[in-house]
């Protein structure tokens, strides 16, 4: 199932959340000078401090709502995985629920992903976040790279370029419980979560998948042997040389 936002679309999302940053940087701005004001009654200090955490609240969600619209600066450059996954790990171990462990297994001689680092890097944020938090009881975490040249059966690559020769695929296993029953069909969908209590919840899947749109990448999952995977499949070399992404 593909989400693609229309150029339209695209305008629009970027337009409005340029706008929201500007209003909830006045906010911020105004509820930090009043709460610095000590002679403020204690009921009024506690509406502002609701106030402010609800600022708090919508910059996040603008903050990935910016994730999901094409950025203007797309740069694409050779990643060799190995490095890029160690520089990760400390963000990572920040993800890591109590009891978790997370492991990292890379191929031998992977060829060079061709994409944007930061496009990447979101959509293996959310991803690792969503295995640590179906594994948060205690349970285990694999990130696996590999090569393929085998293309995914659906990819956001340009149809009218020259296809990759070679892809790279980095799988994200965990062994929680699974996708939960009913969330199947709409999984990436935005705000479509298990979370129960967060208003702003239900948008990694639909970043992560975002993401892949804008460097022509793939994702997918699957559930086997009482494991779940989602999978990121990465463009490699294209057409024996390197190229942009449009
Ligand atoms: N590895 C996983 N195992 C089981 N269920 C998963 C897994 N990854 C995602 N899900 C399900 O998909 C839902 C949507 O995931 P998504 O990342 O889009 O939002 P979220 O994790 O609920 O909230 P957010 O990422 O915004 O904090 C989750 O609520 C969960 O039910
Ligand atoms: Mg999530």
């Amino acid at each position: 199932m593909q989400i693609i936002l229309s150029d339209y679309q695209d305008q629009l999302v970027k337009g409005l959340s340029h706008r929201m940053n500007n209003i909830l940087t006045l906010f911020h701005g105004y509820l930090g000078l009043l709460l610095d004001n000590e002679k403020l009654d204690p009921v009024t200090q506690e509406g502002l401090a609701k106030i402010k955490d609800g600022a708090r609240v919508a910059t996040e969600l603008m903050d990935r709502t910016n994730a999901l619209v094409r950025p203007s600066n797309l740069m694409p450059r050779e990643i060799a995985f190995d490095e890029f996954l160690n520089q990760l790990a400390p963000t990572f171990e920040k993800l890591r629920t109590f009891g978790t462990t997370i492991s990292i297994e890379c191929a031998d001689d992977l060829p060079q992903v061709w994409a944007d680092a930061s496009r990447i890097r979101l959509a293996l944020t959310e991803l690792v976040k969503n295995a640590c938090e179906a594994t948060a009881s205690g349970g285990a975490v694999r990130i696996v790279v590999e090569a393929t040249e085998a293309s995914p059966k659906e990819s956001y690559f340009p149809a009218s370029q020259p296809q990759p020769t070679s892809w790279v695929t980095v799988s994200i296993i965990d062994d929680g419980a699974g996708i939960a029953k009913g969330m199947e069909a709409q999984l990436y969908e935005p705000f479509s979560t298990t979370k129960k209590k967060h208003i702003i919840a239900g948008l990694g899947l639909t970043v992560a998948m975002g993401c892949m749109q804008q460097i022509g990448g793939a994702i997918d999952h699957e559930r086997s042997g009482g494991k779940t995977t989602f999978r990121l499949t990465l463009p490699s070399r294209l057409g024996g040389k390197l190229k942009a992404v449009a």
